[in-house]
């Protein structure tokens, strides 16, 4: 199967079985690999990436679902530093890291649909993107320093 879709903001064709699925193609045949396998099962959002600017569970989309749309990872989140990257890195957020590129793509949707969004929208938009260190009270401050940077 071969499919095209914008990555990151160019086009890219890849040619996968017809049951690929975009997590696998991302990390395997594009080697972008900041986006992370959790669960497969769409229960950990460690995967989180946008389709078309709104997040998704790459784990379980498949790729037959992607052509002619627009994907972005954590790489193309920004060029300069999204102020969420900016805000992780002074909140000092992660522990492992494993989660946080997925919680940091969550996070990004809702800033751009929200930028003055309260503690309780940030809380509910983040509710399942887990975070097996426990890192959930740094992640909430950095959103709300972000949020303080976009205003
Ligand atoms: S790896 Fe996709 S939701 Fe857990
Ligand atoms: S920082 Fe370790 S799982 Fe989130």
């Amino acid at each position: 199967m071969q499919t095209t879709f914008k990555l990151n903001g160019r086009n890219v064709t890849v040619n996968t079985e017809d049951d690929a699925l975009l997590l696998w193609t991302i990390r395997e045949d594009l080697k972008l690999t900041g986006t992370k396998f959790g669960c497969g099962r769409a229960l950990c959002g460690a995967c989180t990436v946008h389709l078309d600017g709104q997040p998704i569970r790459s784990c379980v989309t498949p790729l037959k679902a992607i052509g002619g749309k627009s994907v972005t990872t954590i790489e193309g989140l920004s060029e300069e530093g999204h102020p969420l990257q900016q805000s992780w890195v002074k909140e000092q957020v992660p522990q492992c890291g494993y989660c946080q590129s997925g919680q940091i793509m969550q996070a990004a949707t809702l800033l751009a649909e929200n930028p003055s969004a309260t503690r309780d929208e940030i809380t509910t938009h983040m509710n399942g993107i887990i975070c097996r260190c426990g890192t959930y009270t740094r992640i909430v401050k950095a959103i709300e320093r972000a949020s303080e940077l976009m205003k």
